[in-house]
């Protein structure tokens, strides 16, 4: 058989041939299917053989036709388009459409997008009770996750997932909605009014103003770092089958509305090791306080006591392609904003791990969190808001992950199997006759 695999069972010389299957590149992608390993078996009785992929290292989860990675060359695109070309030539809006749709708005599609994304932007006055609620210093990822779950409770009628116009409303909606639930959050835990969009505004612009505007009769948000924040938030639109993403299909497969689905990817983007890294990486940055310190924390990290944040990725063996675009954009909101020291400190710390040893031998490169942590904080974002950050332009990425799945005539409910090491079958000792 052409475009097989054939595999010898040494327990029993018995020989298997299982197909392979292709995407889009021959050689990047290929796989068999691990359900086929089930009819490897010792024995009539055997329940067949596993494949054992902690965290998913070598796992296809799905088939996907939104974003393809090659981490060894550092390739990104999204439905094909390179993202540094995305970066420099469209809008978030553009990308959000493109993620979802498959292609390009043309611009009568674009223009009607925007309107739908604008009309959805407010929340319910119930919502901002809601938010009400929480301490003055809740952590606004806290909050928006809790929000965005609550959001289910208004909108029963989004249960109705197989309905697909049921979907896209409430794929406008979120998109529309995530924004407006983000500024609030930093609004109430810095004790100021909300402030309602303003949908005459870019996305990025509605939603800088909804975040700093005090007493400006007609608060203008500065173009550079509007342009700034859209180029952030393309990069951040989808990144393919990362814990987030995985974590929407996951729970999505069991059918609930896309708003706790939402909620738990946003609550799986939310750690350290995900969504939570620049964050990290600001504290990093200022425990090392001054470029001479810069030696003896690499060092630490190399003992295997601390990591360095925003170095390393799953997939990226190579350079982050997004880091580089923002490595280039931090010096244009740095002009804006004013020179930050961290930036120098962050450069030093990347000139050295490069050329280390260690870090060269394991592939550690600056991922994309490197970077946008220093320019969020340059823009005057909280590092608290960072998570918050990423998951308002990762919501078009979850749901067009989900939109995928919701067609997929293969999709069943996430159930991994585990291989049991616990103990075998025994009888139940009573409570006084245990030693
Ligand atoms: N600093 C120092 N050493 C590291 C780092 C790091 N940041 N990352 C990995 N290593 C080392 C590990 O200690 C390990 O060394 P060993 O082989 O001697 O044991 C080796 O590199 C491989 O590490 P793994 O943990 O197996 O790599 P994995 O692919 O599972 O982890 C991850 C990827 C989680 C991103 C990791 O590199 C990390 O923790 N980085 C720091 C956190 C971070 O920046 N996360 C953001 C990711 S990007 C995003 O989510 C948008």
């Amino acid at each position: 058989m052409e475009n097989s695999i054939t595999m010898i069972d040494n327990r029993t010389g018995k020989k298997y041939d299982f197909p392979i299957m292709y995407g889009t590149y021959p050689t990047y992608g290929a796989a068999i299917r691990a359900a086929d390993l089930r009819q490897i078996k010792v024995s009539e009785d055997d329940f067949g053989l596993l494949s054992y992929d902690v965290g998913f290292l070598n796992t296809a989860s799905c088939q996907s036709a939104i974003t393809f990675i090659d981490g060894e060359k550092g390739i990104l695109r999204y439905r094909g388009y390179p993202i540094e070309e995305l970066a420099t030539k469209a809008s978030y809006h553009e990308v959000a459409y493109l993620l979802l749709h498959g292609e390009l708005p043309k611009a009568d599609q674009l223009k009607e997008w925007t309107q739908k994304i604008n009309y959805h932007a407010l929340i319910h006055e119930n919502m901002k009770k809601f938010m009400d609620g929480f301490l003055y210093d809740a952590h606004p990822m806290g909050i928006l996750v809790s929000t965005v779950a609550a959001l289910s409770t208004l909108y029963p009628q989004a249960r109705n997932i197989n309905d697909a116009n049921v979907r896209k409303l409430q794929m406008y909606r979120l998109i529309a909605k995530m924004p407006t639930i983000a500024a609030f959050a930093y609004r109430h835990s810095i004790g100021m009014p909300y402030v309602y969009p303003d949908t005459e505004l870019s996305y990025t612009g509605n939603f800088l103003y909804m975040m700093f505007r005090r007493m400006e009769i007609k608060y203008q948000p500065n173009p550079v770092l509007e342009r700034a924040l859209d180029v952030l938030f393309i990069l951040h639109a989808d990144h393919e089958q990362n814990c987030s993403a995985n974590a929407m299909r996951s729970v999505g497969s069991s059918l609930p509305d896309p708003y706790v689905s939402i909620a738990a990817a946003a609550a799986a983007l939310y750690g350290p090791l995900h969504g939570g890294a620049n964050e990290q990486v600001l504290r990093m940055l200022r425990e090392i306080g001054n470029i001479n310190n810069v030696p003896a924390y690499i060092k630490r990290a190399k003992s295997g006591e601390l990591r360095l944040m925003g170095f390393g990725h799953r997939v990226y063996k190579n350079y982050d392609p997004r880091a580089k675009i923002l490595k280039k954009m931090a010096e244009e909101v740095f002009e804006v904003t004013g020179k930050n020291e961290l930036l120098d400190l962050a450069l030093e710390l990347e000139r050295i791990a490069l050329e280390d040893d260690y870090f060269i031998k394991r592939k550690l490169y600056p991922n994309v969190d490197f970077y946008s942590g220093i320019i969020y904080q340059a823009m005057n974002f909280p590092v608290t808001m960072f998570p918050v950050l990423f998951a308002i332009p990762r919501t078009v990425g979850w749901l067009a992950q989900w939109e995928e799945m919701m067609n997929d005539p293969e999709q069943k409910i996430a159930r991994p199997r585990q291989v049991y090491t616990g103990a075998d079958c025994r009888s139940f000792v009573p409570l006084e006759e245990r030693e």
